[in-house]
């Protein structure tokens, strides 16, 4: 077993799976759980999640690289995800890509040298109403313009 694999959190994930038929239904809730405890789910840690759920390390790469709120590696403290979705982009959600590419000097999937920001294009938010959108973390942000993402962005610690 990997000694990263706290025993606070392999005692979380077995609360967690106890409350499925199998082990393996509870993949979604576990990888949460381990994001929130590292930050990012890395080779080792899916290799672990496989073994704890006893299921093929493949099946966890699967879910990791379908669902776009899984973080490969480490990000900074603040995650900007900006949807790069049909509604979004009919809004202007691609001008404001532009935007935050030139205003934090940094492209998709990389971080600011101070670690603060890091920008990743994902798929539809589920707020299309509110084109364009994004989130900071686990904050939702929508009818964005550059003056708005200023704002948002001033207002972070
Ligand atoms: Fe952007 Fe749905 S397309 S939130």
């Amino acid at each position: 077993m990997n000694p990263e694999f706290a025993d606070e959190l392999r005692k979380k994930i077995s609360e967690v799976t106890a409350h499925y038929p199998k082990k393996e239904a509870a993949l979604l809730p576990v990888l949460h759980l381990a994001q929130k405890e590292f930050g990012y789910i890395s080779p080792e840690v899916e290799k672990e999640v496989a073994a704890l759920l006893e299921i093929s390390p493949m099946k966890v790469r699967e879910v990791l690289t379908f669902y776009t709120m899984f973080n490969r590696k480490t990000v900074g403290k603040y995650h900007i995800q900006i949807c790069s979705n049909l509604s979004c982009i009919l809004a202007g959600g691609d001008t404001l890509l532009d935007y935050l590419r030139e205003k934090l000097q940094i492209q998709l999937g990389e971080t600011t040298a101070d670690g603060r920001f890091t920008l990743s294009a994902v798929e539809c938010l589920g707020a299309c109403e509110q084109a364009p959108c994004m989130m900071v973390n686990f904050d939702y942000f929508g009818h964005l313009d550059q003056n708005k993402i200023d704002q948002i962005l001033e207002e972070l610690d």
